[in-house]
This record gives C-alpha cells, structure tokens and sequence, in this order.
C-alpha cells in the first residue's frame, strides 16, 4: 500500500504552503457527533429531514454527520463555488443539482466552513423562493472574525480565527480534502534564499550585505567544512578521510554538516546558503529537510555576469592577490565551463520550482544589493 506521508504529519505541505495540525480527528468527530444530537433534539424522531451538503467541501463532513445522526433521514448535495486558492473572489456561483421535492420538508443544509458568508447568502437566496417548511443551517466551522451577513447560523461546530485551514473534506487548490485532522496555514516568517554566482560575480560581497541587512545567518559550505575539520567534528574528521584520499565528500556527509550549522541557529531569521545546494540530492535533502521544520527555500539568487568581465575581474584580481588560478584567463574559462556545467542541474531545479532569480551583476555593489532586495522583500 502507498503511505501518504503528509496524513500523519505534524506539518504538511500542499503546493507552495505549509499547514501545521490544528484540530485532531477526535476532536472533529465530537463536533460532529454534539451537531446531530443537537439537530435531532430540535427536529424530533417524527420528522425525517432532508440534509443538503455543499460541495465539495462537505462531503466528508455529510457522511460523518449522517451516520451520527440518531434519526431517519435523507441526503442530498448541491454545488457552489467561492474560491479559487485561498482569497474569497466574494463572487458565488450558481447552486446546481437539487432535484429531490423539497416542499414542506425541514431542510438543513449542512457546511463544510462558513467564512465571510458569500456563498450561504446565496443559499439562502436560493431557498427562500422555495416551499420549504423551514430551512435551517449547520456549518462545521465558523470564522466568526470575517463573517460579515446578518443571517443567522442555527448550528455551529467549532469556531475558529481567520486563518485558512484544509482537511476533512477542505482543500487548498484542490490538495488537503483527504487530511484526517484540521491543519492550519503556517505563514512563513523565515527567508531562505539560495545565492549562486560563478567566482568574480561579487557573491561574497553581497551575501555579507544581505546577512547585515536581513539578520540572515550565512552559510558558506566552505567555511563550514574548514571549521568541522579544524574543530574535528565526527562530520569533519570523516569529510576529512576524503579529501585526504583525494576523494568527492559524499552528498550525505555534506548535508549532514549543513543540517548541524542549521540546528545550530534555531532562532534565525533566516538562511543564506552559499555554496549549497551543489547537485539535486542535495537540493532535495535540503526541501525536505526545511519542510520538515516547516520552512522552505524562498529563491535561488544568481548574479549573472557576462564572462569577458568575469575573467577581466578575476585577472585584476590576480594581479593583487598573486593567486595564480587568478592569473591565467584560459584557466579562468574552464573554471566557468565548470560552473554552468555544474549548476544548470540546480537552476533547472529551483526554476521549475519557480524559484529562480537571474539578477544582472554588473554595476554599482550598491545597485546591485538593491536588486538583490527587491526579490528577497518579496517573501
Ligand atoms: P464564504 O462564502 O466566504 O463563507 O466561504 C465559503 C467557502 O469558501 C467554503 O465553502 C469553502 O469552500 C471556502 N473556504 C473558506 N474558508 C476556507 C478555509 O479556511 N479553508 C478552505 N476553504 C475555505
Ligand atoms: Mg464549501
């Protein structure tokens, strides 16, 4: 059998959001349960009522609240639509799919979440015009906070604040109806972003600024190996076994050092991972590693510099440094070469994401910063 892992997770992730677990499944199933004593108290065992679920949403709360209902009764569901992802369009739909004869039934329409109220005046609008003998409304969850009708909700649930929710029959775009629990939008406070740039693009410079500027933790993969290995970490005396071998240090052993740097910080506002992610394993263990803790990668920066002043830099910079791989510019090329080879993988991967960012790096540092800022104030 397929395991979903997002069913039993404290945190789960639906396209570019993370929920964190609000109501549990019990709690819910009590909610239910007091609803149909409730109604059935009000209605008595004389009378079979029709309920009407609105779709979607309702239809794991109708089938729960109809087996805890302690009478006879009848189902029946109709169609509306307010949403498109998670802002109320404030325009409803039109109702379909009644057909069952409804005159002098006591009809109780039954809800998944009654937010600003849009979609149950349209309801009401609907009914009115019909025999009914008398229409009542059950809503599972009520957002009294936004609700802004004058009608009036004979049976509420659970109410809970204004934030948007999925499970037990809600969703986000279409994802999170199969949840057992109730999870809560978790609203991303941290900025992850990944800055890429070939050497000379002025990725040290920037990434110092932005660090000042945003109290983002740097992590440079360079420096974090220097020091595990200099304070001989296990991680560092084993990243250490290959390099002295002349040896890759495998993906895992890196992940493992970049997953303690950020353990190290649990307070941080934020990462600036700079030479890291550098293959798709490692991109990968890195989402899932910050879904977990329910942060993600924002965006990978890249300052795109055109390669004739790439190399101009970097032998300007020879000259001062008297670093010889500054100094021989078909050396500088290959080093290029090596660079887009090695990261059109990571921008294809955070591209598809829609998480990749080409800002240009030439020009004033300043300049350059600002363009910097104006995708990262984004998030
Ligand atoms: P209203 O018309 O603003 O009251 O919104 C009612 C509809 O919006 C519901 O039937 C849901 O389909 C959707 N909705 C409102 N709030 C939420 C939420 O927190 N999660 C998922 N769907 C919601
Ligand atoms: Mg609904």
């Amino acid at each position: 059998m397929l395991f979903n892992s997002n069913q039993m997770s404290e945190i789960v992730h639906l396209h570019d959001k993370h929920f964190e677990r609000f109501i549990s499944e019990s709690r819910i199933q009590k909610a239910v349960d007091q609803l149909a004593k409730s109604i059935y108290e009000d209605i008595g065992s004389d009378e079979i009522p029709l309920f009407v679920g609105i779709l979607n949403g309702s239809f794991i709360f109708a089938a729960d609240f109809v087996r805890a209902y302690p009478g006879d009764s009848e189902i029946s569901f109709i169609k509306l639509a307010s949403y498109a992802g998670m802002d109320s369009t404030g325009k409803v739909k039109q109702l379909l799919g009644l057909s069952e004869d409804i005159k002098d039934r006591t009809v109780i329409i039954l809800e998944d979440i009654i937010d600003t109220g849009n979609t149950l005046s349209k309801i009401y609008d609907t009914f009115e015009k019909l025999p009914v003998k008398e229409l009542k409304l059950a809503t599972l969850f009520f957002k009294p906070d936004v609700f802004t009708k004058a009608l009036h909700i004979d049976y509420i649930g659970i109410s809970i604040p204004d934030k948007f929710i999925v499970g037990y029959g809600l969703d986000y775009d279409g994802l999170g109806r199969n949840l057992k629990d109730i999870y809560q939008i978790k609203e991303n406070i941290m900025k992850n972003i990944v800055i890429f740039g070939p050497p000379g693009a002025g990725k040290g410079t920037q990434a110092a600024r932005l660090k000042e500027h945003y109290q983002l933790v740097h992590i440079s993969t360079g420096d974090v190996f220097r020091a595990n290995i200099k304070e001989k970490t296990d991680l560092g005396m084993l990243a250490k076994h290959y390099i002295d071998k002349g040896d890759l240090v495998p993906d895992e052993v890196t992940i493992d050092m970049l997953k303690a740097e950020v353990e190290k910080n649990p307070e941080a506002k934020g990462f600036l991972f700079d030479g890291f992610p550098r293959t798709e394993k490692q991109a990968l263990a890195l989402d899932a590693f910050l879904q977990a803790k329910g942060t993600m990668i924002n965006a990978m920066i890249a300052l795109e510099v055109p390669e004739d002043e790439l190399v101009r830099r970097l032998l300007e910079r020879g000259k001062i440094s008297g670093r010889t791989d500054d100094q021989d510019a078909s050396k500088i090329r290959y080093r290029f070469k090596e660079y887009e080879r090695k990261t059109a993988v990571l921008k294809d991967y955070y591209q598809k994401q829609g998480k990749y960012f080409g800002i240009n790096g030439l020009g004033d540092i300043s300049e350059i910063t600002q363009l910097l800022k104006e995708v990262i104030d984004q998030f």
